[in-house]
């Protein structure tokens, strides 16, 4: 007897009528029309079924602060950056787990079960690496939460001396912070950006972690900290291990110089997180017009074999007073900004916020295979990219074959074009 057999499915990609069957919290079988008994029987009558949300780029020990102690007016990052300064020393533990636990509930609510949160580690305290670890304990039956030491003030820039952050981020990585993690574009200086890159992967290798750096998060067309972090991805052993996060300076580097650096990126499988919603919003705030989008190379990283994904990043927080923790809100902003608009585009637009982020995660039994825990998400869509189109409404979301959040169906005729039928028109 099966615990629960999800009938007439459609698929990411592209198979329909399909069932997957699961007992003990693992799929067992996915086959067009198994007819077995179950304790739970689903009819998803073609809607998609997919894996769930996956957010591989979040700041969590910032988020829903929104109006502390002040809002963001002018919009800008080095506002949010300055007001994050303002707001740190009046962080409570208390206040900062409760946020980061309303926003995990919102993150379920959208079928995003796994997060990849930076944890700012420059608090000599390490208050929110403390509240953000409870957080991951408590969070675990529900959502993978996996965090990284963020020197966010600079690894090797703390008033006291180089030692002084990047001794707190040992601590953090000792108290069982999971990734290291660095801002080499904040350094004081390039050699010291490329220094840290250098000093961080060397620690990652010694412990055996992976790395995700904010990298070249700038305007900055002569910026070469991805490279750095290419190289010494290459030199110490890290491929597959190591992930840039931005980028953004890749959208105004020389056209030559990038076609050498993402063959090298390439080579050292760097794996690249774009923040569409807030690269759109932060970069190019130098320019008149034409005025930059900001984002990285998205699309021509893909064709080298490079696995990018979307990232949230923020919401309602210093830098950014929006967001709401729905992924295909990101996937749809990704899409845009990067004019991925093909048929396939689209597509990986949706696995930029799925199965890429689980892979550069690392997240073991993820997918829609026999064997994979029993983790998905019914959405009110025939495809993905009807889902990105609708943000569609995510009617049930299940981990280890258990049902952990459900909303009512959209009464909307907008899958034919149509108006919400729920809505009045006055004409
Ligand atoms: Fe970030």
């Amino acid at each position: 007897m099966l615990d629960l057999l999800v009938k007439n499915a459609s698929l990411p990609d592209g198979r329909q009528r399909m069932s997957i069957a699961v007992r003990d919290g693992l799929i067992v079988e996915v086959s067009p029309s198994l007819a077995a008994a179950a304790q739970q029987v689903i009819d998803a009558q073609g809607q998609l079924l997919s894996p769930p949300f996956v957010d591989a780029h979040f700041h969590m020990d910032a988020t829903l602060s929104y109006g502390l102690p002040r809002v963001n007016q002018s919009g800008t990052l080095l506002e949010g950056i300055a007001l994050w300064g303002e707001l740190k020393p009046l962080l409570t533990q208390e206040a900062l787990i409760e946020r980061a636990l309303a926003y995990c509930d919102w993150a379920v609510a959208k079928g995003l079960l796994a997060i990849r949160s930076h944890v700012d580690v420059c608090d000599p305290r390490l208050l929110a690496v403390e509240a953000l670890l409870e957080v991951k304990r408590r969070v675990a039956p529900y959502i993978d939460l996996q965090l990284v030491a963020f020197p966010q003030d600079g690894a090797l820039r703390g008033a006291q001396g180089p030692e002084q952050h990047m001794g707190n981020l040992k601590r953090a990585l000792d108290r069982g912070v999971d990734v290291v993690g660095g801002i080499p574009h904040f350094e004081r200086t390039m050699a010291d950006g490329a220094l840290s890159v250098k000093l961080l992967c060397e620690l990652a290798a010694e412990r055996g972690l992976r790395v995700d750096m904010h990298c070249d998060e700038s305007d900055d067309p002569l910026s070469r900290h991805v490279e750095t972090l290419a190289f010494e991805t290459q030199r110490l052993g890290l491929q597959g291990r190591v992930t840039g996060s931005h980028l953004t300076s890749m959208h105004s580097m020389d056209n030559y110089y990038v076609s050498k650096l993402i063959p090298l990126m390439a080579e050292a499988q760097l794996q690249v997180v774009a923040n569409p919603l807030i690269n759109i919003t932060l970069q190019g705030r130098h320019d008149t017009y034409p005025k930059r989008r900001g984002m990285t190379r998205v699309p021509e990283l893909l064709a080298a074999g490079i696995n990018v994904a979307f990232g949230h990043d923020c919401v309602m927080d210093p830098w950014y007073s929006l967001g709401s923790g729905d992924m295909l809100e990101v996937a749809q902003m990704g899409l845009h900004v990067a004019q991925m608009t093909s048929q396939s585009a689209m597509r990986q637009c949706f696995d930029a916020v799925t199965v890429t982020p689980a892979r550069i995660l690392g997240l073991q039994g993820y997918g829609l295979e026999v064997g994979c825990n029993a983790d998905f998400v019914l959405l009110q869509a025939r495809d993905p990219v009807e889902a990105i189109r609708l943000r569609a409404t995510r009617l049930q979301v299940f981990r280890r074959g258990k049902l952990l959040a459900q909303t009512p169906a959209a009464t909307s005729q907008l899958h034919l074009g149509g108006r919400p039928a729920q809505t009045s028109l006055m004409l």
